[in-house]
């Protein structure tokens, strides 16, 4: 079974829009290994739009890797990134021309999918921009799934319609392993924020098999490449991050992981917190608050398959501010004689034992994120 737990990899598309080529890629693979990424769970090494000829090949009709930047051709590129050890994605469209204006996959989809199981592809991603004014996108990434289900290989599906006509409802349905659920993610504070806060709804659909993607990780661009804008602070990243996580979200880097700092390098590496986005259950988190435009802060639990708790207490406010928790609200009525004790994710210190409600203060942009065990005290 694919996507047992959510997908984790790196995608070319935040950092590098269309400046992508094989050398790229194999930096890419060698920083994934070398640094240890692949080692923590990142497994999937993804190409995204703009690899290709402009047309297809007249004769065959097949997809073409764009000669400049993949001179090789794409086969190579997989059995480098499989010589690593690492799984291969690349991206395709459901409508005419993808987003970026290269060939899509419409009505080549058998065709496609094919290609890119004898290239080797493990993953892929399947976006949808020019769809004909006459299709119905569950239609649209059925064909894909059932193409990709007969090409001979095993491919991860990453759908990705943005959340578009429900894809709660029927994303499952049609073979998808991941799907975005979302607009593009932007390296904002704003952007972050607003995704995690419209997703509250929806999580109850992202279960084994099928997970629903909030987007690329921004976590470490500061402001740099394609979908760069103002960037993030590290107290930002540390609050996108452990969102993704206790969301259950694939884990897909979007910065460059060649060049990542020392504290981007230990969050995204951070063993609780991947353990939490892992989990085998996936349970999406009770939350508390969060959802509405004006929330300040969003406070969840998610019940993990230990037995354990993951807690997170987000302030998405530019001031710094208390947060409480009144544990009644999480399930544990004040008379049931159990309390929580925590222990601090980042630090892994022992942050201490509470009955009937726990309160920190929580810095602007930032979080305060725990495992918490039921005890007696
Ligand atoms: C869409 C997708 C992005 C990216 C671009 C590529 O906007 O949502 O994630 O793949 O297309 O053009």
């Amino acid at each position: 079974m694919l996507a047992k737990t959510p997908p984790m990899g790196f995608n070319t598309w935040n950092t590098f829009g269309s400046a992508i080529n094989e050398q790229l890629i194999h930096e890419s693979a060698d920083a994934m290994v070398d640094t240890g990424l692949a080692a923590a769970g990142y497994q999937y090494l993804v190409i995204d739009d703009c690899w290709s000829e402009y047309l297809r090949d007249p004769q065959t009709h097949r997809l073409v890797a764009k000669k400049e930047k993949f001179p090789n051709g794409m086969k190579a590129v997989a059995d480098y990134v499989h010589s690593k050890g690492l799984k291969f994605g690349m991206y395709s469209c459901d409508g005419v021309r993808t987003c970026a204006d290269y060939p899509g996959s419409f009505d080549h989809e058998f065709l496609d999918a094919k290609t890119f199981a004898e290239w080797g592809v493990d993953f892929l991603k399947y976006d949808n921009c020019y769809r004909p004014a006459t299709s119905d996108q569950r239609n649209l990434y059925a064909r894909m799934g059932m193409a990709l289900r007969a090409s001979g290989r095993e491919i991860l599906f990453s759908a990705c319609n943005w959340g578009q006509e429900g894809p709660w409802d029927w994303m499952r349905s049609v073979g998808a392993h991941m799907y975005r659920s979302t607009g593009d993610i932007f390296d904002n504070p704003e952007s972050y924020r607003n995704i995690a806060r419209s997703q509250i709804p929806h999580l109850g659909a992202s279960a084994p098999g099928c997970f629903n993607d909030i987007d690329m990780l921004t976590v470490g661009m500061y402001g740099k490449g394609n979908v760069g804008t103002q960037g993030c602070n590290d107290a930002d990243y540390r609050s996108q991050f452990s969102l993704w996580c206790l969301y259950s979200a694939p884990l897909m880097l979007g910065c460059d992981v060649r060049n990542m700092t020392p504290f981007i390098h230990g969050l995204v590496t951070n063993r609780e917190l991947i353990a939490f986005n892992q989990d085998p259950e996936a349970r999406p988190p009770i939350f508390l608050d969060g959802q509405g435009d004006e929330s300040r802060t969003i406070t969840c639990m998610k019940f993990l398959a230990d037995g354990d708790y993951a807690i997170g207490l987000f302030n998405i406010t530019e001031n710094d501010r208390e947060i409480h928790m009144l544990f009644t609200d999480l399930g544990l009525p004040f008379d049931s004689g159990y309390g929580l004790q925590l222990t601090d994710v980042f630090t892994g210190e022992d942050a201490g034992f509470y009955r009937e409600y726990f309160r920190t203060k929580v810095a602007a942009h930032d979080c305060a994120v725990f495992r918490a065990k039921l005890s007696r005290g």
